[in-house]
């Protein structure tokens, strides 16, 4: 093929690949985006005017060009460099999705009504709020501990039991860890099912790494236990109440240090547990044990949450003596929208709430976790099929998709990541696991609800970081330690938050990285210290 039938093919490649965005824009959004418009124009002109192959072929490189750019741009704003990156959706035509776009405005509104309650959680002065902002009796490391220490480590569908050998200057060393699934009995069962398979776990581990445990050879046990748990001391607290999907009965209102304790001394294993520690809190003191900058730990995954180091001072609630200049707080930012009427929530946020097994609980985690994100895609796709936007003529009804929970979080991601023209991955999902066929416009717009449910998230997540770096004066060279699936797997996350704390907050240098483990290794690290 010469270079002339190259250039005429590719600036027809070109042109069709351009009418099919100027389909989907026109179909899915109504309205030409004028954005759009302004990018494509010069490029169609430059074609017009000119005869010359040699224009041709440069016209079809750009038209190329502004096409994948542009496409680039409509399902990834988030990973396009400095530009929308921090604008959040540019989802059109329909108002059921735009529900789901955030403005710089609501966001800002967020960050008041945030720090607002967060000083009311630690005066605890009678006013209202949903932030608990408990007490974890835990100071920051100094990253001069040493030794081999075991954690347990419970707090979603899995558990870990896990050794790890502290080298003192920063340094981790080697570690062991084994991973069990949790039995739906000893989820939704009684105390003695969950304590006695924890405690069953533990001892497989600890025969294996350790060896029989005796009086002269008690091992030190930190317990990672990533519930909202009300602690008087390191080594003792009681649930305040089971989120997550946890149900299991006669553990609210109980001690879950004494709880695990009775169920070890049952097995015979010397095994002392020495701190109690939320997911959160050892995130931020594993990550803190190798970068002095972290300030906050958080967790995006099954659930989510934060904790950063607070002034003893300022912690007007505090009734147990602490000693350390900060104790690190764990905020519980889940339940926030559960007291106050803070967040912009959408007819989808409220039908998941009231489909939970926790109703009026957790608002925020519903709107942000991984336990809830693909359901909200869910029902957000059945809301847009209802009002004849997706599926025109098929019945959705009488589809698997129309069963609860049937869209995992994990296809939300595989659905961002499909970047074949003809959306094909997507369309075998569709087919495959719900037996529905799907129009190129159908796939696109499914794109789309995966990544406003996703920016969404993002975003909230990133306010109420910026919200706790702000009230802290940390919004500069900060490291925001953040471990779960939702952070780690979902295509464009990352950047996403990224860039909105730098739109609230104009001219902040802070950085997410990665912590993964943090949760059981900070749990190893504070056993440490005592
Ligand atoms: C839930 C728990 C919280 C935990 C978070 C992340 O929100 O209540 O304690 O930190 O999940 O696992």
């Amino acid at each position: 093929m010469n270079y002339r039938d190259r250039a005429k093919q590719s600036s027809l490649r070109a042109k069709e690949e351009h009418k099919a965005v100027l389909r989907d824009f026109i179909q899915i959004r109504g309205v030409f985006d004028l954005r759009m418009r302004q990018s494509f124009s010069p490029c169609i002109r430059i074609k017009q005017r000119t005869k010359n192959n040699a224009i041709i072929a440069i016209g079809a490189v750009v038209i190329g060009g502004a096409v994948t750019y542009s496409l680039w741009n409509h399902f990834h704003p988030e990973e396009t460099p400095s530009k929308k990156a921090a604008v959040p959706l540019k989802t059109g035509g329909t108002s059921t999705l735009r529900q789901f776009d955030l403005s710089k405005a609501q966001l800002q509104k967020m960050i008041s009504d945030f720090q607002y309650e967060m000083d009311v959680g630690l005066s605890r002065n009678g006013g209202k709020t949903s932030l608990k902002m408990l007490h974890s009796f835990v100071g920051k490391p100094t990253g001069n501990e040493k030794g081999a220490f075991y954690a347990l480590d419970l707090g979603g569908t899995n558990f870990r039991v896990l050794k790890l050998d502290l080298l003192g200057n920063g340094k981790l060393g080697a570690s062991e860890k084994q991973q069990f699934e949790i039995p739906q009995e000893a989820m939704r069962g009684g105390a003695h099912d969950l304590f006695d398979f924890i405690a069953g776990c533990v001892e497989r581990f600890v025969l294996q790494y350790n060896g029989p445990t005796d009086p002269s050879n008690t091992i030190k046990l930190g317990f990672t236990f990533s519930f909202p748990v009300n602690q008087t001391s390191l080594a003792a607290g009681t649930l305040i109440k089971w989120t997550k999907g946890f149900t299991t009965e006669g553990v609210v209102g109980r001690d879950v240090v004494a709880l695990l304790s009775e169920h070890l001394e049952r097995r015979r294993l010397h095994i002392e547990v020495v701190a109690l520690v939320n997911d959160t809190v050892g995130t931020l003191v594993a990550h803190g044990y190798t970068d002095v900058n972290t300030e906050l730990g958080v967790i995006l995954g099954t659930g989510t949450n934060a904790a950063y180091a607070e002034y003893t001072h300022n912690i007007k609630a505090l009734e147990s003596p602490f000693h350390r200049e900060k104790m690190i707080i764990n905020i519980e930012w889940g339940a926030f929208g559960d007291v106050n009427d803070v967040l912009p929530l959408t007819s989808v946020d409220k039908k998941i709430d009231q489909n939970s097994v926790n109703p009026h609980n957790q608002k925020f985690e519903k709107t942000i976790s991984g336990l809830y994100l693909g359901e909200i895609a869910r029902l957000l796709t059945l809301e847009l099929a209802e009002e004849g936007t997706l599926f025109v003529g098929t019945d959705v009804k009488t589809s698997n998709f129309i069963k609860k929970d049937s869209f995992p979080t994990a296809t939300v991601s595989q659905f961002l990541m499909d970047n074949s023209d003809q959306l094909s991955d997507i369309e075998r999902v569709m087919l495959n696991q719900y037996g529905l066929s799907t129009s190129r416009r159908d796939r696109a717009l499914l794109k789309e609800v995966s990544l406003a449910v996703v920016t969404r998230a993002a975003r909230l997540s990133a306010t109420a970081i910026a919200a706790i770096l702000h009230k802290i004066n940390r919004l500069s060279d900060a490291t925001v330690a953040i471990d779960g699936s939702v952070y780690e797997k979902i295509p464009g996350f990352k950047v996403t938050m990224e860039n909105t704390i730098r739109e609230l907050y104009p001219g902040s240098s802070v950085k997410t990285e990665l912590a993964r483990d943090g949760s059981g290794n900070g749990a190893a690290i504070i056993a440490a210290t005592v």
